[in-house]
């Protein structure tokens, strides 16, 4: 059977068939996929029953692999996951649920926010490729917006307000608006923001996006309040129904989502019982502003 996209919501989101993500692709496979990425901005595969080292290599048809130092307070000794890996589950290294008052899970609880893979480094990552492993009974359903789709609809005014805009994006941002304020001085230094554009434009198909992520905080020139106000307001509106698509996990799917397009977020589920869901991230190629980080 051939590879296939099929659409599966109004503005975005494709269903794919036809291929099998534990055996090397054809060049002509992956340029589907790749052009099925910049359509669709994220693309599901059903029933791909691959191992870490398979979804690594399939992620690297895509680009480089982002090294995820700087992106977690997991300290290596306590990572599940090797290298390239990056482990948005709710288990440690003993394969059982974290603790209620683990530090790791509490930070990962972030991942509840809306946001864009990597917004916090100053080469923010492209795609992001997530594999459901065990799949959380209760909740636990991704869901990812079309930020093009929403930009697309912006009244003039404020798409001229917003356009040359410039954000700083930090994790100590978006963990702090849970109360997750305490940092060591070696993760302060890892996390210190970083600048990106509020509205950037898809290298391959010109589209333009609101580039919100969580990570924002604040923007350069503006008073914070102020600043934090309009990134909730347009992040309402982005976030609204209509621009988005609800994933309901079954197990080993794999979906890929283009983080120049899209923000996504994880709905609270039973922490008690086991969710492995298993990441690899492609490396974008160059930053958002001329700038590469924040002084
Ligand atoms: C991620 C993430 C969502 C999820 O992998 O980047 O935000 O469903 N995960 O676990
Ligand atoms: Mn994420």
């Amino acid at each position: 059977m051939p590879l296939s996209i099929r659409q599966i919501h109004p503005t975005f989101v494709g269903e794919v068939t036809g291929v099998d993500l534990s055996k090397p692709l054809t060049p002509e496979a992956v340029a589907a996929i790749e052009a099925g990425m910049d359509r669709y901005a994220v693309l599901v595969f059903h029933t791909q029953l691959i191992t870490d080292e398979q979804q690594m290599v399939f992620t690297r048809n895509f680009g480089a692999i982002e090294d995820a130092r700087g992106g977690n307070v997991t300290k290596a000794e306590d990572k599940r996951l090797v290298v390239g890996m990056n482990d948005v589950s709710n288990l440690g290294k003993d394969g059982k649920p974290l603790s209620r008052d683990s530090r790791q899970r509490l930070f990962n609880i972030g991942n509840m926010l809306w946001h864009s893979d990597s917004s916090f480094r100053a080469i923010p990552a492209k795609y992001s490729l997530l594999s459901a492993r065990v799949v959380n009974k209760t909740g636990g359903n991704t869901e990812f917006a079309d930020m093009r789709a929403a930009y697309d609809v912006l009244d003039d005014a404020t798409k001229h307000a917003i356009e040359n805009l410039v954000c700083e994006h930090s994790l100590m941002y978006s963990r702090g608006s849970l109360g997750f304020l305490e940092y060591s001085d070696e993760e302060k230094a890892m996390f210190k923001p970083v600048r990106q554009r509020l509205v950037r434009t898809h290298p391959v198909t010109g589209r333009k996006s609101l580039y919100l992520s969580s990570h924002a905080g604040t923007i350069l020139g503006m008073p914070v309040p102020e600043a934090r106000m309009l990134l909730k307001d347009l992040t309402e509106h982005a976030t609204q129904p209509q621009f988005v698509y609800i994933h309901r996990w079954s197990l080993h799917d794999l979906v890929i989502w283009d983080n120049r397009q899209t923000m996504h977020r994880v709905r609270r589920y039973d922490d008690t019982q086991p969710r492995d869901m298993r990441r690899t991230t492609v490396a974008g190629t160059a930053p958002t502003v001329a700038q590469e980080a924040a002084e």
